[in-house]
């Protein structure tokens, strides 16, 4: 059964009853089914939805992707704006949102694209009862791409689906659905970790510490890193916010080693690779305090391994002692770079999605030659 939360069918029930029926049958597909729909004829993602549907070669991809769009960027700034000017993108933020929203943004100024924004809902005419499919429907009818953020869980499949009802299917970029996947935010969290661990990621211990259970960016990132070779995975939080079900199982199924540690952080700090602490999503209920046992200590700097990283999607509270922010140039600490690290991700992604990788990818090596010849 889909589970409906979030997401609005009209005025009227017997248009929802039928629409949703239809999308259930949609949903209902199996999941190769379902990532065959999210690509085109020649099998390249067209859809970016779900963290498990992306293989080592495309996550490569957009690493090396965003890599040269950085040095081109600095270089050649205007080859970058000209790529994409005949294409435009909605941003459509149904959810609060800084970083997420104002990288995408000047991620598609890089590339040269036009773009739009709703970030407030009241303006839509789901005021006049217009269902979100048909909301959907029309607002795509301008663009050539969608960015999205929304609080409903299936609301990338939904968003999927209504493309494909349309005979405009654009590209959909999920940028955050309810407490389930945040796939830009994994790959940004991936780019980070490629960087620091030069491509090399297979044999890593991973802590992921705070509201494993709905943190939608620990949801995504840990089925990221589940596509390497013997990954360890500890969920560093109390029993109630300890990892849901089905990212358990998708780790377990990948041979992923799952650690499910409930007292405290301190103890899990000297044995990992990446510490990757989040806030409490109390947007999805409770009181969003944050148990002290599993706040990151400045002392914990100097127990983590030598080559050890800390990272956060962001926004953050009391989860990270805030002395830590006044340390200048500790490279172990990622959390700002990361930030950065996601515009030139989604630079990467949206060059993916409109075929331009390749040209960013060649002028880079161009321009690395004219500035260090091979003779
Ligand atoms: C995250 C999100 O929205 O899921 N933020 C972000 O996009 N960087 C994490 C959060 O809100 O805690």
């Amino acid at each position: 059964m889909v589970d409906w939360n979030g997401i609005y069918w009209g005025e009227s029930g017997s248009v929802a009853e039928y629409d949703k029926k239809k999308f259930e049958e949609f949903a209902a597909q199996t999941s190769e089914e379902l990532f065959r729909a999210c690509c085109d004829n020649n099998g390249r993602l067209k859809h970016i939805i779900r963290a498990e549907h992306f293989n080592l070669e495309f996550i490569r991809t957009i690493c090396e992707t965003a890599e040269a769009a950085r040095g081109v960027a600095k270089m050649e700034d205007k080859f970058m704006k000209g790529l994409l000017t005949s294409k435009s993108v909605l941003n459509y933020f149904h959810q609060p949102s800084s970083r997420t929203f104002l990288s995408f943004s000047m991620a598609e100024a890089h590339l040269g694209m036009r773009r739009e924004e709703i970030r407030d809902i009241k303006t839509s005419s789901s005021s006049k009862g217009e269902s979100e499919k048909d909301s959907l429907r029309t607002d795509s009818s301008y663009f050539d791409a969608i960015v999205c953020r929304h609080p409903s869980d299936i609301y990338d499949l939904f968003a999927v689906w209504v493309m494909k009802t349309s005979n405009r299917e654009l590209p959909f970029i999920n940028a955050g659905s309810g407490k389930s996947e945040h796939p830009t935010q994994a790959l940004l969290d991936y780019y980070t970790d490629w960087r620091w661990f030069k491509g090399d990621l297979d044999h890593k211990v991973i802590a992921y510490v705070g509201d494993c259970k709905r943190g939608r960016t620990i949801h995504s990132g840990a089925k990221l890193l589940a596509l390497h070779k013997d990954m360890k995975v500890y969920f560093v939080a109390p029993p109630e916010l300890q990892i849901d079900e089905e990212t358990e199982r998708y780790l377990l199924d990948r041979e992923v080693k799952v650690i499910k540690e409930t007292h405290g952080l301190a103890q899990v700090v000297p044995l990992v690779d990446k510490i990757y602490m989040t806030r409490i999503q109390n947007e999805h209920g409770g009181t969003g305090e944050y148990d002290p046992n599993f706040i990151f200590r400045k002392k914990f700097l100097g127990m983590m391994r030598p080559q050890a990283i800390l990272e956060h999607p962001m926004p953050k509270r009391e989860e990270i002692d805030p002395e830590i922010d006044y340390i200048k140039n500790d490279p172990a600490i990622k959390y700002w770079e990361e930030q950065r690290n996601g515009m030139w991700t989604r630079v990467a992604i949206l060059a993916y999605l409109f075929d331009v990788d390749v040209d960013i990818r060649r002028r880079y090596e161009k321009i690395k030659e004219i500035a260090e010849p091979k003779t």
